[in-house]
C-alpha cells in the first residue's frame, strides 16, 4: 500500500491505482468526462487534471490515468489546476457551445462565454466513451474516431451502415 494525501487528507491505496481512483476514496471529488469505471483509461478531455508533488516537483496530471507508485501530494483544486480546467472547459465548450454540459460548467468555473470561435452545430466532445465501450466491452468496433485536429469525429467506416454493428444500444447509452 502507498501512503498519499489528497487536499491534505491521508490516504492509501495499491500501487498502480490512479490519483483519480485514491481521490475517490478519500471522498475528494474531481471532475470527469473522458473516465468511465468500466473502461480503460483514456486522459483525453484532461478536464480531470490535478497538481501532483513528487520528490519536491510538483506538475500538473491527468489523475484518471496517472498511476500512483510512490509517496505524493495532490491537490485537487490549487490555483493553477482550476487556471489550467477554466481553459479546458473554454476549449470544450466553444467545440460545443450548444451542449447544456458546458453551460454548466462554465458557470461552474465562472466563464461567461469562450473566447474562441465556437463550431456552431456541434454537440460531441470527443470523449470517445462510445468508441470505447463498442471496442472494449461490446467488442464489435463498429464505430471509430475519423479525421484529425479541429475535424475529428465518431463515424462508421465510410460513413456507412455498419455491418459490425450489433444494435446494442451501448455507444448511445454511455
Ligand atoms: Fe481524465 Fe478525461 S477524465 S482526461
Amino acid at each position: 500500500m502507498i501512503k498519499l494525501t489528497i487536499n491534505e487528507i491521508p490516504v492509501e491505496v495499491e500501487q498502480g491505482s490512479t490519483v483519480l481512483e485514491a481521490a475517490t476514496k478519500a471522498g475528494v471529488s474531481i471532475p470527469t468526462l473522458c473516465h468511465h469505471p468500466a473502461l480503460e483509461p483514456y486522459g483525453s478531455c484532461r478536464l480531470c487534471t490535478v497538481e501532483i508533488t513528487e520528490r519536491g516537483r510538483s506538475r500538473l496530471v491527468t489523475s484518471c490515468n496517472y498511476p500512483i507508485r510512490g509517496e505524493i501530494e495532490v491537490q485537487t483544486a490549487s490555483e493553477q489546476v482550476l487556471q489550467g480546467r477554466k481553459m479546458i472547459v473554454e476549449l470544450l465548450w466553444a467545440r460545443c457551445p450548444d451542449a447544456p454540459l458546458f453551460q454548466e460548467l462554465g458557470a461552474r468555473y465562472g466563464i461567461e462565454k469562450p473566447r474562441f470561435e465556437p463550431r456552431e452545430g456541434e454537440l460531441c466532445y470527443l470523449c470517445g466513451l462510445c468508441v470505447r465501450i463498442c471496442n472494449e466491452i461490446v467488442g464489435a468496433r463498429a464505430i471509430s474516431f475519423i479525421g484529425r485536429g479541429v475535424d475529428r469525429e465518431v463515424g462508421t467506416p465510410f460513413y456507412k451502415i455498419s455491418e459490425a454493428c450489433i444494435a446494442c444500444g451501448a455507444c448511445e447509452f454511455v
